[in-house]
């Protein structure tokens, strides 16, 4: 099959576009045809071996943590998916090795679910990883509720723009960070407040919105005003997620969370394939859009990898596959 290998980890240059083996896979697992698969930071974090020390990896690897394809051969023990079946997943598996970047995919039948019917392969592929982080960080740690508030940074990012669109659904009220060219984008996603983090203080602007603080504060950018001063968040009794792994900041995270009165948390996704069939539903009832996708083909990874780095992506990007 086609896919997109690394033998070592390192920057762009490591990348192959070659014919490799199709992976085996076990009695639990399905084997996907890939049709598309989303690009995420963790991609080119993992060509960089940023991430070896959190998972085991096996080199050479393939990239990819998204896809949304059909399932093409299914495990002994599996009977809740067949051959035919339309599914997109976040297939982390653990041993980072097979990833979606190819032609073919395993993931085990617990990470999968149902492709949203009334989105694209395209569309579906980005939606995975970034739907189940917001999910996890705002409702299964944060409990947001209906009248709370919620400062969440870079809205217009992938993780960002789900947890806009999860807290609207919620009833929540919302505030975010973004540069002034994506304020108009995040208005439409439903964002209440919107601070230009180029020409304005973030802390006043919070206040702004929010005297006291809001309820739950989400840091997708590895802010130290959130996860050291705990700027932004009601005290007491607030709520910090961050999901930027600045791993070295845990300790003080869970030192400072305590002293401030505040729960702390660094979030890392869970791919749960159950948890993502009941997004599902909210994708097909449109309580939730897809967000906008620059698409490219498989051959073009390295382009897609260097728009990702260079850190200003609007909505998801998507490698073409089938
Ligand atoms: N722990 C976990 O399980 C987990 C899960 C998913 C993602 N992550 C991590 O979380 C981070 C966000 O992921 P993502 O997929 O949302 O990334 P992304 O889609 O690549 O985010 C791009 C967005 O970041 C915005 N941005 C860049 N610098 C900013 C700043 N200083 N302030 C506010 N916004 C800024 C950009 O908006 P502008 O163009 O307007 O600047 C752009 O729209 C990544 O580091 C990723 O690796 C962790």
């Amino acid at each position: 099959m086609k896919a997109i290998v690394i033998d070592e980890f390192g920057g762009p240059d490591v990348l192959n576009y070659r014919e490799h083996p199709v992976p085996e896979f076990g009695d639990d697992q399905v084997l996907i045809r890939v049709k598309a698969a989303g690009v995420n930071p963790a991609d080119w974090k993992i060509r960089e071996g940023y991430v070896a020390q959190l998972f085991p990896h096996q080199l050479p690897l393939v990239l990819g943590w998204d896809m949304a394809g059909v399932i093409d051969s299914v495990g002994k023990n599996i009977s809740s998916f067949k051959p035919g079946d339309e599914v997109y997943c976040f297939p982390r598996l653990p041993t980072v090795q097979h990833g979606t970047y190819a032609e073919f995919a395993p993931a085990d039948s617990d990470m999968l679910a149902t492709k949203p019917e009334n989105l694209s392969f395209e569309q579906s592929a980005t939606l995975p990883l970034v739907t189940l982080t917001a999910w996890q960080a705002l409702v299964d740690f944060g409990e947001l509720q209906a009248g709370q508030s919620l400062f969440v940074s870079a809205g217009a990012g992938g993780v960002g723009g789900m947890a806009i669109q999860i807290a609207k659904h919620l009833g929540a009220r919302v505030c975010t960070t973004a540069s002034a060219g994506n304020h108009d984008y995040l208005r439409e996603l439903g964002a209440d407040h919107i601070i230009d983090y180029n020409n304005e203080n973030i802390d006043e602007s919070v206040k702004a919105f929010q005297k006291d603080g809001v309820d739950l504060v989400f840091d997708c950018t590895g802010s130290e005003d959130v996860v050291i001063n705990f700027n932004y968040v009601r005290k007491p009794g607030g709520r910090v997620a961050t999901i930027n792994g600045l791993v070295h900041t845990i300790p003080e995270l869970e030192k400072n969370a305590e002293l401030h009165n505040v729960t702390a948390k660094l979030v890392v996704v869970e791919p749960r394939g159950a948890q993502l069939g009941k997004l599902t539903k909210l994708f097909e009832r449109e309580a939730l859009r897809p967000l906008p996708v620059e698409s490219y083909p498989l051959e073009d990874a390295g382009l897609a990898l260097q728009k990702s780095e260079e850190g200003h992506v609007r909505g998801k990007l998507a490698l073409i596959i089938d």
